[in-house]
């Protein structure tokens, strides 16, 4: 007599609950750790509103410098319409840009859904919740305004980029004149600008906006070489991404380092 096949569902896994033996617990837990500490880091700075300036350079924190009290202050000293209640910091008037390119960055989302949200920790591992929403529905859905961000911060790598050239001139305290030089500094923005150039050209958004429109690649040759360019950089994204996080963090100490006169830049030429 023939029996019939029951269909076998599978029990869902409780959270944490995997058959992997190896650590798969380590990369989220690091992710945790680095996010926090930058995050930690970047809110204390953003809030100093002093020592982000030393001679020609500008903390990356900082630039660009709407209104503030020095000389790389765009429009001047705080402006009057600023609520008294509120702490002035210039770089609370544009870090909300970059942070949210990064905040909303694919890679990054897969990242710091599985280190904050556990959602899921890994592969293969039982997650919180039952259901999945994705990013189809409110609030994730906010998640697709990345590419606008994309544009702002293109922007901010050309804002930079010319810090790194105002870094290269330096005033005499004596004379005020101004003369070519390179310090430890200028060096430092340098690196910190590469880095998050090969960052930001390696976004998915740029592949897209580049490479063609809706489900077809661009057929001009130039957009096409664009494309694949970008596409060089997109698969060392998650390289690029760690090593800017950690620059413009260090670009920022370095900077507020020397103006409280802990270190002492050193001039190479
Ligand atoms: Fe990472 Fe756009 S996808 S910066």
């Amino acid at each position: 007599m023939a029996h019939a096949q029951l269909p076998v569902i599978p029990r869902p896994r409780s959270f944490g609950e995997t058959m992997r033996k190896d650590w798969w617990w380590l990369q989220p837990a690091i992710v945790l750790l680095l996010l926090s500490s930058f995050v930690v880091y970047a809110t204390w700075a953003a809030f100093q509103g002093e020592h982000y300036s030393y001679g020609p350079y500008l903390s990356p924190f900082y630039s660009p410098e709407l209104f503030g009290n020095s000389p790389h202050a765009w429009f001047g000293p705080p402006p009057a319409w600023w609520p008294g209640w509120l702490v002035f910091s210039p770089a609370l008037l544009i870090l909300p840009f970059p942070g949210l390119f990064r905040l909303t960055c694919y890679y990054y989302r897969g990242a710091y859904y599985k280190a904050f949200w556990a959602d899921p920790p890994a592969c293969a591992v039982g997650e919180p919740r039952k259901q999945y929403c994705g990013e189809a529905a409110f609030p994730l859905i906010v998640q697709n305004i990345h590419r606008y961000f994309l544009y702002i911060a293109l922007v901010f790598l050309v804002v930079l980029a010319h810090d790194v050239y105002k870094a290269l001139w330096f005033t005499d305290p004596v004379t005020g004149h101004q003369s070519f030089g390179l310090g430890l500094g200028t060096l430092v923005l340098a690196a910190n600008v590469i880095l998050l150039g090969g960052y930001t050209l390696g976004c998915h958004s740029l592949r897209h906006v580049i490479g063609g429109y809706l489900d077809q690649l661009a057929r001009r040759p130039v957009r096409r070489r664009l494309y694949d360019c970008s596409s060089r950089f997109n698969r060392a994204h998650m390289r690029w991404g760690w090593p800017s996080l950690f620059s413009v963090a260090f670009a920022d100490l370095y900077v507020r380092m020397c103006s409280m006169g802990v270190w002492t830049d050193w001039r190479i030429l």
